[in-house]
């Protein structure tokens, strides 16, 4: 089983909204799929809770971080892949949760405040030695959009494909869907490719 962490310190950064499109395109894609929600806000369970298709899988209750090792270690058997959602700033136990994860998604928003708060992110997974990468998220298409991608690319992998700013983004938060399952088809792209990005890096 791969673990993937989603993490931002930023709040509002796009987090959980990765997380529900990456578990749902994974899940499409015959993975055995399972979504932990360590934010304390439960945003994730929430749009879970709503949701009607039987996959991905949450447990009936959401690990305490400080015991998420064992956690993984007992879904080992049953799944593919577990994606995590985390709370905005730094809990003390973000290190120990970092390590325990293959790779880091760090969504981010290109504006000024998005950028300049992303470097206490890349402090912290350059710290825990875990490979990460950056997705754009809530994309205008404008210049300043292009300008981020290229300031993350001095500090690590950049997917290809942005996310950008659509309606069905923030509708599926309360249809308990993902993108890929609604007739946005453009947003079904992008999570399709950005889920292809960070297959190849997990299989790499
Ligand atoms: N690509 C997008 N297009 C439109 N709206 C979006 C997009 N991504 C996120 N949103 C909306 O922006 C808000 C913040 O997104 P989200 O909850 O995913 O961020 P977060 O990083 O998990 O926030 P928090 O730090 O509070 O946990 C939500 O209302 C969400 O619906
Ligand atoms: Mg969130």
């Amino acid at each position: 089983m791969k673990t993937i962490l989603i993490a931002a310190q930023k709040g509002g950064a796009g987090k959980t909204t990765l997380c529900r499109n990456l578990s749902v395109a994974a899940s499409m894609d015959g993975q055995k799929v399972l979504c932990l929600d360590l934010d304390p806000q439960g945003s994730l369970r929430g749009w879970w809770e709503s949701r009607e298709a039987e996959t991905p899988a949450m447990l009936d209750r959401d690990p305490h971080p400080h015991a998420l090792r064992p956690t993984l270690d007992a879904a080992k058997g049953q799944f593919d892949l577990c994606i995590i959602d985390t709370p905005p700033a730094a809990p003390e136990w973000l290190s120990e949760a970092l390590s325990a994860a293959d790779l880091v998604m760090i969504p981010v928003r290109p504006s000024p405040d998005d950028l300049r708060a992303v470097g206490a992110t890349i402090a912290a997974v350059n710290t825990a030695k875990v490979p990460f990468a950056f997705a754009l998220s809530q994309t205008p298409r404008a210049r300043i959009t292009e300008e981020a991608a290229r300031v993350l690319a001095q500090h690590g992998r950049v997917a290809p494909v942005n996310i950008a700013q659509r309606v069905a983004y923030a509708e599926t938060g309360a249809t308990g869907q993902g993108v890929s399952e609604t007739t946005d088809d453009k947003a079904g792209a992008e999570i399709a490719a950005v889920w292809d990005f960070v297959k190849g890096i997990l299989n790499g």
